[in-house]
Protein backbone atom coordinates (compact mmCIF):
# COMPACT_ATOMS: atom_id res chain seq x y z
CA UNK A 1 0.00 0.00 0.00
CA UNK A 2 1.46 3.56 -0.94
CA UNK A 3 1.57 6.05 1.89
CA UNK A 4 0.22 9.23 1.31
CA UNK A 5 2.99 12.52 0.91
CA UNK A 6 3.50 14.51 3.40
CA UNK A 7 2.24 18.05 1.78
CA UNK A 8 4.50 20.69 2.70
CA UNK A 9 2.30 24.20 1.52
CA UNK A 10 4.57 27.40 1.72
CA UNK A 11 2.41 29.99 1.47
CA UNK A 12 1.03 33.54 2.23
CA UNK A 13 -0.30 36.38 0.49
CA UNK A 14 2.53 38.77 0.55
CA UNK A 15 4.90 38.36 -2.68
CA UNK A 16 8.54 39.26 -1.34
CA UNK A 17 8.12 37.15 1.90
CA UNK A 18 10.07 34.06 0.84
CA UNK A 19 7.42 32.01 -0.13
CA UNK A 20 10.24 30.69 -2.82
CA UNK A 21 13.47 30.87 -1.23
CA UNK A 22 11.82 29.00 1.30
CA UNK A 23 10.62 25.55 -0.76
CA UNK A 24 13.74 25.54 -2.81
CA UNK A 25 16.04 25.53 0.31
CA UNK A 26 13.39 23.21 2.07
CA UNK A 27 13.19 20.56 -1.01
CA UNK A 28 16.95 20.29 -1.35
CA UNK A 29 17.30 19.41 2.17
CA UNK A 30 14.89 17.37 2.08
CA UNK A 31 16.79 15.82 -0.87
CA UNK A 32 19.86 15.52 1.28
CA UNK A 33 17.64 13.34 3.78
CA UNK A 34 17.92 10.56 0.99
CA UNK A 35 13.82 11.34 0.72
CA UNK A 36 12.00 11.60 -2.22
CA UNK A 37 10.59 14.86 -3.33
CA UNK A 38 8.07 16.13 -5.59
CA UNK A 39 8.03 19.48 -6.10
CA UNK A 40 5.19 22.00 -7.42
CA UNK A 41 5.05 25.57 -8.44
CA UNK A 42 1.48 27.07 -8.22
CA UNK A 43 3.07 30.70 -8.60
CA UNK A 44 2.48 30.68 -12.05
CA UNK A 45 3.65 33.82 -13.11
CA UNK A 46 7.00 33.91 -11.46
CA UNK A 47 7.62 30.37 -11.27
CA UNK A 48 10.89 30.95 -9.06
CA UNK A 49 10.81 27.51 -7.61
CA UNK A 50 10.14 26.04 -11.31
CA UNK A 51 13.06 28.11 -12.42
CA UNK A 52 15.59 26.86 -9.88
CA UNK A 53 14.73 23.22 -10.25
CA UNK A 54 15.06 23.89 -14.12
CA UNK A 55 18.86 25.92 -13.25
CA UNK A 56 19.67 22.81 -10.82
CA UNK A 57 19.58 20.05 -13.87
CA UNK A 58 20.96 22.67 -16.80
CA UNK A 59 23.78 23.24 -14.18
CA UNK A 60 24.38 19.50 -13.24
CA UNK A 61 24.45 18.49 -16.82
CA UNK A 62 26.77 21.20 -18.17
CA UNK A 63 29.22 20.39 -15.24
CA UNK A 64 28.24 17.11 -15.62
CA UNK A 65 27.93 16.59 -11.57
CA UNK A 66 25.66 14.00 -9.50
CA UNK A 67 23.14 16.30 -7.65
CA UNK A 68 19.95 14.80 -6.08
CA UNK A 69 16.77 16.41 -7.88
CA UNK A 70 13.32 16.65 -6.66
CA UNK A 71 10.55 15.01 -9.49
CA UNK A 72 8.78 18.40 -10.80
CA UNK A 73 5.30 18.18 -11.42
CA UNK A 74 3.65 20.55 -13.70
CA UNK A 75 0.26 21.57 -12.58
CA UNK A 76 -1.86 24.21 -13.97
CA UNK A 77 -5.22 23.07 -13.30
CA UNK A 78 -7.34 21.17 -10.03
CA UNK A 79 -6.93 17.76 -11.81
CA UNK A 80 -3.26 18.14 -12.27
CA UNK A 81 -2.78 18.84 -8.60
CA UNK A 82 -5.53 16.27 -7.44
CA UNK A 83 -2.87 13.82 -9.49
CA UNK A 84 0.51 15.68 -8.10
CA UNK A 85 -1.12 15.18 -4.44
CA UNK A 86 -0.87 11.20 -5.09
CA UNK A 87 2.52 11.42 -6.52
CA UNK A 88 4.95 8.77 -4.87
CA UNK A 89 7.11 10.68 -2.88
CA UNK A 90 7.86 11.24 0.32
CA UNK A 91 7.03 14.72 0.54
CA UNK A 92 5.51 16.73 -1.68
CA UNK A 93 6.54 20.52 -1.62
CA UNK A 94 4.76 23.13 -2.76
CA UNK A 95 4.93 26.80 -3.52
CA UNK A 96 2.14 28.90 -4.47
CA UNK A 97 1.59 32.53 -5.54
CA UNK A 98 1.60 35.59 -3.19
CA UNK A 99 -2.44 35.84 -3.72
CA UNK A 100 -5.60 33.66 -3.53
CA UNK A 101 -6.34 31.38 -5.94
CA UNK A 102 -8.32 28.78 -6.47
CA UNK A 103 -5.12 26.30 -6.66
CA UNK A 104 -3.08 27.63 -3.73
CA UNK A 105 -6.64 27.42 -1.62
CA UNK A 106 -6.91 23.87 -2.70
CA UNK A 107 -3.26 22.92 -1.96
CA UNK A 108 -3.76 24.54 1.58
CA UNK A 109 -6.74 21.98 2.19
CA UNK A 110 -4.46 19.15 1.52
CA UNK A 111 -1.34 20.23 3.72
CA UNK A 112 -0.14 18.60 6.02
CA UNK A 113 2.38 21.57 7.25
CA UNK A 114 1.65 24.55 6.26
CA UNK A 115 4.65 27.03 6.33
CA UNK A 116 4.72 30.90 6.08
CA UNK A 117 7.90 33.16 5.88
CA UNK A 118 7.45 36.62 6.60
CA UNK A 119 9.63 39.57 6.81
CA UNK A 120 10.66 41.00 9.85
CA UNK A 121 7.82 44.17 9.93
CA UNK A 122 4.75 45.07 11.52
CA UNK A 123 4.12 45.46 7.05
CA UNK A 124 4.30 41.86 6.69
CA UNK A 125 2.72 41.08 10.01
CA UNK A 126 -0.61 42.69 8.42
CA UNK A 127 -0.91 39.69 6.61
CA UNK A 128 -1.31 37.38 9.80
CA UNK A 129 -3.32 39.88 11.90
CA UNK A 130 -4.81 43.55 11.63
CA UNK A 131 -3.07 45.51 14.86
CA UNK A 132 -4.63 48.92 16.24
CA UNK A 133 -2.64 52.07 14.85
CA UNK A 134 -2.12 53.57 18.26
CA UNK A 135 -2.25 50.97 20.44
CA UNK A 136 -0.35 47.98 18.30
CA UNK A 137 -2.59 45.49 19.73
CA UNK A 138 -3.39 42.58 17.52
CA UNK A 139 -7.57 43.14 16.39
CA UNK A 140 -8.30 40.40 14.34
CA UNK A 141 -6.61 37.78 12.07
CA UNK A 142 -6.14 38.81 8.58
CA UNK A 143 -7.54 37.04 5.53
CA UNK A 144 -4.78 35.20 4.72
CA UNK A 145 -5.19 33.78 8.88
CA UNK A 146 -8.91 33.12 8.31
CA UNK A 147 -8.01 31.40 4.83
CA UNK A 148 -5.58 29.02 7.03
CA UNK A 149 -8.52 28.65 9.49
CA UNK A 150 -10.38 27.52 6.80
CA UNK A 151 -8.60 25.05 5.39
CA UNK A 152 -7.14 23.52 8.72
CA UNK A 153 -11.29 22.85 9.67
CA UNK A 154 -12.08 21.70 6.99
CA UNK A 155 -8.87 19.33 7.28
CA UNK A 156 -10.08 18.27 10.15
CA UNK A 157 -13.58 17.05 9.01
CA UNK A 158 -12.57 15.58 5.79
CA UNK A 159 -9.50 14.10 6.01
CA UNK A 160 -9.44 13.93 10.01
CA UNK A 161 -6.23 14.87 10.35
CA UNK A 162 -4.87 18.45 12.14
CA UNK A 163 -2.63 20.32 10.39
CA UNK A 164 0.44 22.31 11.36
CA UNK A 165 1.22 25.74 10.30
CA UNK A 166 4.49 26.96 11.20
CA UNK A 167 5.00 31.11 10.98
CA UNK A 168 8.84 31.68 10.22
CA UNK A 169 10.86 34.99 10.21
CA UNK A 170 12.34 35.79 7.26
CA UNK A 171 15.86 38.28 6.11
CA UNK A 172 15.93 38.58 9.49
CA UNK A 173 18.74 41.59 10.17
CA UNK A 174 20.88 41.95 13.47
CA UNK A 175 19.61 45.78 13.59
CA UNK A 176 16.26 46.38 14.99
CA UNK A 177 16.42 44.75 17.96
CA UNK A 178 13.36 47.50 19.27
CA UNK A 179 11.31 46.57 16.24
CA UNK A 180 12.09 42.62 16.21
CA UNK A 181 10.80 42.57 20.32
CA UNK A 182 7.56 44.14 19.15
CA UNK A 183 6.66 41.97 16.31
CA UNK A 184 8.07 38.77 18.38
CA UNK A 185 5.00 39.94 21.11
CA UNK A 186 2.38 40.80 18.23
CA UNK A 187 3.19 37.11 17.02
CA UNK A 188 3.26 35.19 20.16
CA UNK A 189 -0.63 37.14 21.02
CA UNK A 190 -1.20 36.01 17.40
CA UNK A 191 -0.05 32.72 17.37
CA UNK A 192 -2.52 31.46 20.18
CA UNK A 193 -5.75 33.41 18.57
CA UNK A 194 -5.55 31.76 14.94
CA UNK A 195 -3.38 28.61 16.20
CA UNK A 196 0.26 28.69 14.39
CA UNK A 197 3.66 27.96 15.73
CA UNK A 198 5.95 30.42 15.66
CA UNK A 199 9.57 29.08 14.96
CA UNK A 200 12.92 30.49 14.16
CA UNK A 201 13.43 31.85 10.83
CA UNK A 202 16.40 32.61 8.48
CA UNK A 203 18.55 35.82 8.37
CA UNK A 204 19.25 37.96 5.45
CA UNK A 205 22.24 36.37 3.57
CA UNK A 206 23.78 36.56 0.56
CA UNK A 207 24.16 32.95 -0.05
CA UNK A 208 19.96 32.37 0.17
CA UNK A 209 19.81 34.10 -3.04
CA UNK A 210 23.26 33.49 -4.92
CA UNK A 211 23.35 30.50 -6.04
CA UNK A 212 19.46 30.58 -7.98
CA UNK A 213 21.10 30.95 -11.01
CA UNK A 214 22.92 27.55 -10.79
CA UNK A 215 19.93 25.88 -8.84
CA UNK A 216 21.67 25.26 -5.70
CA UNK A 217 21.06 25.85 -2.70
CA UNK A 218 24.07 26.30 0.44
CA UNK A 219 22.91 22.54 1.71
CA UNK A 220 24.74 21.56 -1.88
CA UNK A 221 28.28 23.26 -1.16
CA UNK A 222 31.17 20.99 -0.92
CA UNK A 223 34.30 20.47 -2.22
CA UNK A 224 33.39 19.07 -5.85
CA UNK A 225 30.06 21.96 -5.93
CA UNK A 226 31.43 25.33 -5.00
CA UNK A 227 30.71 27.98 -7.97
CA UNK A 228 31.12 30.28 -5.87
CA UNK A 229 33.53 31.02 -2.89
CA UNK A 230 32.96 29.28 0.19
CA UNK A 231 32.89 31.24 3.70
CA UNK A 232 32.62 30.98 7.24
CA UNK A 233 28.81 32.49 7.08
CA UNK A 234 27.63 29.80 4.82
CA UNK A 235 28.21 26.83 7.66
CA UNK A 236 25.77 28.95 10.15
CA UNK A 237 23.27 29.26 7.08
CA UNK A 238 23.43 25.55 6.99
CA UNK A 239 22.73 24.64 10.50
CA UNK A 240 20.38 28.08 10.70
CA UNK A 241 18.81 25.51 7.74
CA UNK A 242 19.18 22.56 9.83
CA UNK A 243 17.11 23.99 12.56
CA UNK A 244 14.37 25.35 10.60
CA UNK A 245 14.05 21.83 9.34
CA UNK A 246 13.95 20.06 13.23
CA UNK A 247 11.39 23.02 14.08
CA UNK A 248 9.34 22.42 11.47
CA UNK A 249 9.43 18.29 12.69
CA UNK A 250 11.06 17.17 9.40
CA UNK A 251 14.12 15.88 10.71
CA UNK A 252 15.43 15.16 14.05
CA UNK A 253 18.96 14.74 14.78
CA UNK A 254 21.29 17.50 15.22
CA UNK A 255 23.81 18.31 12.22
CA UNK A 256 26.86 16.88 12.37
CA UNK A 257 29.84 18.81 12.13
N1 LIG B 1 16.80 35.00 3.93
C1 LIG B 1 17.08 35.68 2.80
N2 LIG B 1 18.29 36.25 2.63
C2 LIG B 1 18.57 36.95 1.50
N3 LIG B 1 17.72 37.14 0.49
C3 LIG B 1 16.48 36.59 0.59
C4 LIG B 1 16.11 35.84 1.74
N4 LIG B 1 14.84 35.41 1.56
C5 LIG B 1 14.43 35.88 0.36
N5 LIG B 1 15.42 36.60 -0.24
C6 LIG B 1 15.33 37.32 -1.53
O1 LIG B 1 14.16 38.13 -1.48
C7 LIG B 1 13.46 38.12 -2.71
C8 LIG B 1 12.03 37.58 -2.49
O2 LIG B 1 12.11 36.23 -2.04
P1 LIG B 1 11.18 35.10 -2.66
O3 LIG B 1 11.59 33.82 -2.03
O4 LIG B 1 11.18 35.17 -4.15
O5 LIG B 1 9.76 35.56 -2.09
P2 LIG B 1 8.28 35.13 -2.53
O6 LIG B 1 8.37 33.80 -3.19
O7 LIG B 1 7.50 35.10 -1.25
O8 LIG B 1 7.76 36.20 -3.45
C9 LIG B 1 14.30 37.27 -3.65
O9 LIG B 1 15.16 38.12 -4.36
C10 LIG B 1 15.10 36.38 -2.70
O10 LIG B 1 16.32 35.96 -3.27
MG1 LIG C 1 7.74 33.17 -5.06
Amino acid sequence: MSVRAKVIVVGNEKGGAGKSTVCTHVAVALLYEGARVGVVDLDLRQQSTGHFFANRRAWTQAQGAELPQPTLLEVEDEANLMLALGATVDFLVVDTPGADTPLSRMAHQAADLVVTPMNDSFVDFDMLGVVDPTSLTVIKPSLYAEAVWEAKKRAAVVRRESVDWVVLRNRLASSEPRNRKRVDERIATLAKRVGFRPVAGLRDRVIYRELFPFGLTVTDLSPQVRPVPVSFAHLSARQELRTLLQDMDLVSTPLES
